[in-house]
């Protein structure tokens, strides 16, 4: 016989939470001064149109698995839980090292998590937010007791250098948490995923797959890139965040007003506040640091969400609300109760 957690509308047995998190990004810093010094841009459009100051760029010897695995440390001791302990690792990135292995196996190994099991989630820069909704089923479920979900991107790797309508957007970034059973009442109170595969054309990296492979007759370096039709994917952005964060919050029987911190992917400024305007939010219950990292893709949502931690915006019974928004067209947003942690009284 199963008991229902009473605030899960999910129906979930076990109610589930983040038990720890932590980020890591790159040294480089690559600020739009810089950018400018060789791309047709300024700091005053880049700042105006999106509130981006600079962005991290991982070093030529650096892969999405190395700041995955280090995000992933950092999340693992906050939750005080050792890498053999895990059941699961989850990694959501749309720049793997490679095709093949997946960059979950590689962070498995390299973390020593030698009795988890594994896989990639790739939905863009939505990615985080399914991620986390997946590991928490296993949780729910009563399947597992501890799920490492990491979002990892080096987007930088995916630009065209003297396509200046996208490559002053993105940076590299990892976040990760660990997710694990928490007290009644606490954890992940509603979530809501969604996808419109009719607007995936207006941003793509068309090669590299099965339709365009790396060798096909024709294909062009600047196919590798990735392309974005900008206007409509602001658009498509600032209809869906608030929309999304809405049914979340419904989802678990909850309100706007009572929402605490809302976190939502850090693409640009005028999308965060457009869907803090929609959810009547005052800017103190909004979390922003798109200034320093740019768009990290399924950096972006754990990486706010650990600096926000580190600058104590997250208190114990917090109600926080995730949303991650990107290619496919594709959203998804996650409710959660900050707390309730074993040992945390
Ligand atoms: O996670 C993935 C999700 N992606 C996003 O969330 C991105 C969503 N889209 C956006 O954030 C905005 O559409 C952009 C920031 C990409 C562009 O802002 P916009 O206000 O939509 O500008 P626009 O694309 O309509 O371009 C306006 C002008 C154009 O010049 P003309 O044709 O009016 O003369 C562009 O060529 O700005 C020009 N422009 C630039 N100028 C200086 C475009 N990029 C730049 C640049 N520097 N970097």
């Amino acid at each position: 016989m199963t008991t229902e957690h009473p605030n899960s509308p999910q129906g979930y047995k076990t109610p589930v939470g983040i038990l720890g998190v932590g980020h890591f990004v790159p040294d480089e810093v690559l600020t739009n001064a810089e950018l400018a010094k060789f791309v047709d841009t300024t700091d005053e459009w880049i700042v105006g149109r999106t509130g981006i100051r600079a962005r991290r760029r991982a070093a030529p010897d650096q892969a999405t698995s190395d700041l995955a695995i280090e995000a992933g440390r950092r999340a693992l001791e906050a939750a005080g839980t050792r890498p053999e302990d895990l059941d699961l690792i989850i990694v959501a990135t749309m720049t793997p090292d490679c095709p093949m292995p997946a960059t979950s196996s590689i962070v498995q190994h390299k973390l020593g998590a030698t009795r988890a099991g594994g896989f990639d989630l790739n939905i863009a820069c939505s990615g985080f937010v399914y991620a986390l909704i997946t590991g928490a089923q296993f949780v729910a479920s009563g399947t597992y007791q501890r799920v490492l979900v990491i979002g990892a991107d080096c987007m930088t790797r995916l630009m065209n250098w003297k396509d200046r309508s996208t490559c002053v957007l993105f940076g590299d970034g990892a976040g990760a948490v660990v997710l694990g059973p928490v007290a009644s009442g606490y954890g992940m109170l509603g979530i809501h995923t969604g996808v419109n595969g009719a607007g995936g054309p207006s941003l793509t990296v068309n090669a590299g797959g099965s339709r365009m492979p790396s060798w096909s007759e024709g294909v062009k370096p600047s196919d590798f890139y990735l392309q974005m039709e900008g206007p409509e994917v602001f658009r498509f952005a600032v209809s869906v965040m608030g929309e999304a964060a809405l049914k979340a919050l419904d989802n678990g029987g909850l309100t706007p007003e009572q929402v605490s911190l809302f976190i939502p992917h850090q693409a640009n400024a005028r999308i965060i506040e457009a869907s803090r305007k929609r959810l009547n939010l005052p800017p103190a219950r909004v979390f922003s640091n798109v200034e320093n990292y740019g768009n990290t893709s399924c950096g972006s949502v754990p990486l706010a969400l650990s600096e926000a931690l580190q600058q104590g915006r997250i208190q114990d019974r917090d109600l926080i609300v995730l949303v991650g928004f990107g290619g496919g067209l594709s959203w998804a947003s996650a409710a959660i109760r900050w707390g309730g942690q074993p040992g945390s009284g």
